[in-house]
């Protein structure tokens, strides 16, 4: 019996420690105020210059970095899954570089007003 309840103690500890390193895994790495900053807002923005074919490889690269943690982030508002489709558009056109497609997937009212908390 007392080797039982050992047993059963070691799989919840070994379980929180795979839950703990997991959820660390699956943490994105930027918020969405981050990716806003980082890729979207301003003039020159990393979203403008993929789009126009301006941006270096180490620029794409953090672009499709940032991209990663936008799509994992939660949605503050609406569908995740809507949310998701969003970001995979951009995502999309960015891997295609396709410019056009691009703008028109990274339209900043349609997902601020669908996505974006009060
Ligand atoms: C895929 C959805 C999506 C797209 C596309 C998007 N945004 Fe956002 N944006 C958000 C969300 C959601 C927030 C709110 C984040 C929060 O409050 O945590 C936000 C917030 C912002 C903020 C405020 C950041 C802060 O520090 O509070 C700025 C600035 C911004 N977006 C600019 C842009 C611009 C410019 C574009 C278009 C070029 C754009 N965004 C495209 C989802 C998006």
């Amino acid at each position: 019996m007392k080797k039982v309840m050992l047993m059963g103690l070691l799989a919840v500890g070994a379980m929180a420690v795979l839950l703990g390193t997991n959820q660390a895994a699956l943490a994105p790495k930027y918020t969405i105020k981050e990716v806003m900053k980082k890729g979207f807002a301003g003039k020159g923005s990393l979203h403008a210059k993929v789009a126009l074919g301006t941006a270096t490889a180490e620029e794409k690269a953090l672009f499709a970095e940032l991209l990663v943690s936008l799509y994992e982030d939660p949605a503050p508002r609406g569908e995740q899954k809507s949310w998701e489709g969003k970001v995979e558009a951009i995502q999309k056109a960015a891997k295609d570089g396709n410019g056009k497609a691009l703008q028109a997937a990274a339209n900043c009212k349609a997902c601020h007003d669908a996505h974006k908390g009060k």
